[in-house]
């Protein structure tokens, strides 16, 4: 069974990886969506006990979050995996201009999770780590190497 985590501050494109990768098998927990901690914590809860794959399509930037989540899904025994969205500001500020309505967060919010993201790294618990970029619509996902990101 798989726990997948997004990481990426918002309109780094972790809504549309979902759906282009994982909305036929996996369940989407989504903070905004849900909108209490408590509410995720039933739904995560019911995932764990059900052996049900999910994915966490919040922003998950830093460590704290995402332990939240690894650290009951590992001992549930499912297999966790990260894919960290390539979180450029010059490039996320016009992709979230380019949206409407609920969706169009305002420009501060991005920078406070540029200031308040920590980089993903395997001793957090992760069974994998990859790097995600936008390419021509759709994703390229490349291997986590610690040294360049
Ligand atoms: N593969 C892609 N290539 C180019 N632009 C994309 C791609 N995927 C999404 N976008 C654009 O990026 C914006 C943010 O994507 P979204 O998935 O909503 O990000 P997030 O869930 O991280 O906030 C979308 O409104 C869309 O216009
Ligand atoms: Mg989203």
């Amino acid at each position: 069974m798989e726990c997948v985590l997004l990481i990426g501050i918002p309109a780094s494109g972790k809504s549309s990886f979902y759906a282009q990768h994982f909305a036929a098998t996996h369940l989407r927990l989504n903070l905004d969506m849900l909108r209490t901690r408590h509410r995720e914590a039933e739904l995560l809860a019911t995932c764990l006990r059900l052996q049900q794959p999910f994915v966490v399509d919040n922003t998950n930037v830093a460590v704290a979050e995402r332990s939240r989540f690894l650290v009951p899904a590992r001992a549930a025994g499912f297999r966790t995996v990260g894919y960290y969205l390539a979180s450029k500001l010059d490039e996320c500020l016009p992709r979230n201009a380019g949206r409407s309505g609920a969706a169009r967060v305002p420009d501060v919010a991005l920078r406070d999770m540029v200031r308040r993201l920590e980089l993903p790294a395997m001793g957090e618990g992760f069974d994998a780590l990859h790097y995600v970029r936008m390419a021509d619509g759709g994703f390229v996902v490349e291997d986590w190497r610690d040294e360049v990101r």
